[in-house]
């Protein structure tokens, strides 16, 4: 069942949007050679406990951080640590969520440690550009694998494989909601989005199309060959006027695209 939401729960999921999209801009501000994702957790922590919300992701199935900071070719759910000290050139990725009035926030950007190689570069560049993708098919009356496919077809003009085995997802009440959006398929299939829809595509990225691993740590998903990984998200209201970014392009304006 896909929950539409009123327009004064709009209301707060876009002020929790504004909120995260804030915080997640912080963040980056503060990331470079030397500072190690400890820090940045406990940054992150701070700065949704200030703003009067929770963190969404502490306690979630077990999860033990505030923060999911995945480096390299390490997907999405790494673990913060003291010991993990960023380098120059490393693809970051930064998944954060919280929680405030009854409703949730999540998002995700993937971030350039000092100067990134080409290659990284271009992985960047692919990801945010299927996310763009998936945000042009939101629209009343179009199915969800139209994201996924919208998701697949970009990936692949760049010459990179999406990620199977994790989903984009509806968010409301609930940080994980109907329906899930699979970041590959063919379009015209699943739910027909309507007004009042809040989607969260998340579209990964990688060079090699093997099945992800986990590692011992229980969470951390790497790429199958060690290929490098990116990741992005933002929430999407369905609107009449189209998709409404609630988290205000916040992947874009890291890169200078957007303001
Ligand atoms: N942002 C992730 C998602 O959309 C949530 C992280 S899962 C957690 O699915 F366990 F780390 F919380
Ligand atoms: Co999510």
């Amino acid at each position: 069942m896909i929950a539409l939401k009123t327009e004064r729960e709009l209301e707060v999921l876009a002020e929790n949007a504004r909120i995260l999209r804030e915080i997640l801009r912080e963040l980056a501000d503060h990331v470079g050679p030397g500072v190690t994702t400890g820090e940045l957790d406990r940054r992150a922590e701070r700065l949704i406990r200030l703003a009067g919300a929770i963190p969404a992701f502490k306690g979630y199935q077990g999860y033990p951080a505030t923060l999911c900071t995945s480096v390299n070719e390490e997907i999405v759910h790494g673990i913060p640590s003291d010991k993990r000290v960023l380098e120059e050139g490393d693809l970051l990725s930064l998944d954060l969520g919280l929680w405030r009035g009854g409703y949730y926030a999540d998002a995700a950007v993937t971030l350039a440690v000092g100067r990134l190689r080409p290659d990284a570069q271009k992985l960047v560049e692919a990801t945010r550009a299927a996310l763009r993708a998936a945000i042009e098919a939101v629209k009343i009356g179009a199915h969800v694998s139209d994201l996924s496919y919208a998701i697949e077809s970009s990936a692949r003009t760049f010459g990179f494989y999406p990620v199977r085995e994790f989903v984009g997802h509806g968010i409301g009440r609930s940080l994980h909601e109907d329906p899930q959006i699979p970041n590959f398929g063919p379009p015209g299939f699943g739910a027909v989005l309507r007004e009042g829809m809040i989607l969260c595509p998340e579209p990964m990225l990688k060079g090699d199309p093997l099945p992800v691993r986990i590692l011992s740590d229980g969470w951390t998903a790497v790429t199958g060959g060690a290929t490098l990984a990116a990741h992005f998200e933002e929430m999407v209201a369905v609107t009449a006027d189209g998709p409404w970014v609630l988290t205000g392009w916040i992947g874009e304006e890291i890169w200078g695209k957007r303001s």
